[in-house]
């Protein structure tokens, strides 16, 4: 059984995509093991994102990830680390297949709804950054 790390970003729960989203991800059949909506620290969102330190965006993306509350929520199930990028889709809205997340609800790379981890390491470290050792359910 995986983990990983999911957000609803901060358009997301602006416009009232949260219970829909979450609804998505019961039905697949993941189970959610943490969930709380959150501001994010500046610090916070630097650390989430220093793999994109370097990168041109980041300066507006820590704006954006910090501008208004997001979902944070904890998944496990089988293969939940690619299969929730799955259900998310491309990360620019353009590319993503019909019926993912991002196709559904988004049309630009910059608000793109969600948020999953990439990689085992990236889950581990994600979770960790969100969530208390006794806030996860067991
Ligand atoms: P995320 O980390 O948010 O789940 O998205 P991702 O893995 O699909 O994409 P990633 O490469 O990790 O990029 C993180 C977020 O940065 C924004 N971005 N902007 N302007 C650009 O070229 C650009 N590239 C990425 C996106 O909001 C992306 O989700
Ligand atoms: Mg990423």
């Amino acid at each position: 059984m995986e983990r990983t790390f999911a957000m609803i970003k901060p358009d997301g729960v602006r416009r009232g995509l949260t219970p829909q989203i979450l609804a998505r991800i019961q039905n697949k059949g993941y189970r959610i093991v943490g969930l709380k909506q959150m501001m994010i620290s500046r610090e916070t969102a630097e650390a989430h994102y220093g793999e994109h330190r370097e990168r041109p965006f980041f300066g507006e993306l820590v704006d954006f990830i910090t501008g208004g509350p997001v979902v944070a929520i904890a998944l496990e199930g089988e293969n939940v680390i690619s299969g929730w990028r799955a259900m998310m889709g491309a990360t620019n809205p353009a590319n993503a297949a019909p019926g993912t997340i991002r196709a559904d609800f988004a049309t630009t790379t910059g608000e793109n709804v969600t948020h999953g981890s990439d990689s085992p390491e990236s889950a581990e470290r994600e979770l960790g950054l969100f969530f208390g050792e006794g806030e996860l359910l067991k």
